[in-house]
């Protein structure tokens, strides 16, 4: 899968992509992430990519002519399945929707700056708006770089224990159970007795009725969803 990420703020997008699973998943070859600078397709040699608002108003506004010749040179290498923008106004992303764009070959996310983009990229360009939860970020860039970790984790090959993947919290509309490690007690905070009884299927059981608890406690929106 190639993920084209594109933006006028970069340096945003250093970090998460260069370490831990998703570095790695880079370096096996499963992924590959391009941060693309907006600024190099400017429409002038400043390097603007914004202008203020037709109407008037406080904010700029992304322009047009950068972003559509930053999506067409992308375009010209090779396909793309989702030319995604990321706002809070758009679709929320939760974890079906990530397990569906892991499925997927190619895909650009447009990080928003400013006020936005003008209107005209997502009514002919965008093919998809996606939101990460109903607060307004500084800009797409963190939006992008969460929207990008949920899908790449769930490639196949990415996790070194595909299960792992699997048994997350919302893959079966259930929060994870509670996990533990050593020391089996410190200052009297016990681990429970079942997990260290060695009988895997009593473990297993024991972990779905934390699971059921759980999402019933703490999300029941999930059970009847
Ligand atoms: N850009 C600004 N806020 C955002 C959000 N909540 N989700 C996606 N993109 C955004």
């Amino acid at each position: 899968m190639q993920i084209d990420i594109i933006t006028c703020v970069p340096a945003l997008l250093d970090s998460p992509f260069s370490h831990s699973i998703l570095q790695r998943a880079q370096d096996k070859g499963i992924v590959k992430v391009q941060v693309h600078n907006l600024r190099e397709y400017a429409v002038n040699k400043h390097g603007q990519v914004d202008d203020y608002a037709f109407g008037g108003g406080a904010g700029m506004v992304l322009m047009l002519e950068p972003i559509v010749r930053c999506i067409e040179s992308l375009q010209s290498r090779r396909e793309y399945s989702e030319i995604i923008y990321m706002s809070p106004d758009g679709e929320l992303l939760d974890q079906k929707m990530a397990n569906r764009l892991s499925l997927l070959k190619n895909i650009i996310i447009l990080c928003g700056h400013y006020k936005g983009v003008d209107e005209r990229v997502r009514e002919h360009l965008i093919t998809r708006e996606i939101s990460i939860g109903n607060y307004v970020l500084s800009g797409g860039e963190l939006a992008a770089a969460v929207l990008a970790d949920s899908i790449i984790r769930l490639i196949p090959g990415v996790l070194s224990n595909e299960t792992s993947a699997l048994s997350d919290s919302f893959q079966d509309d259930l929060v994870a159970p509670p996990v533990y490690t050593r020391p089996a007690e410190f200052n009297g905070w016990k681990v429970p007795e079942v997990l260290l009884s060695g009988n895997q299927k009593l473990i297993d059981e024991w972990r779905e009725e934390q699971s059921v608890a759980r999402t019933e406690e703490r999300r029941p929106g999930l059970l009847t969803s």
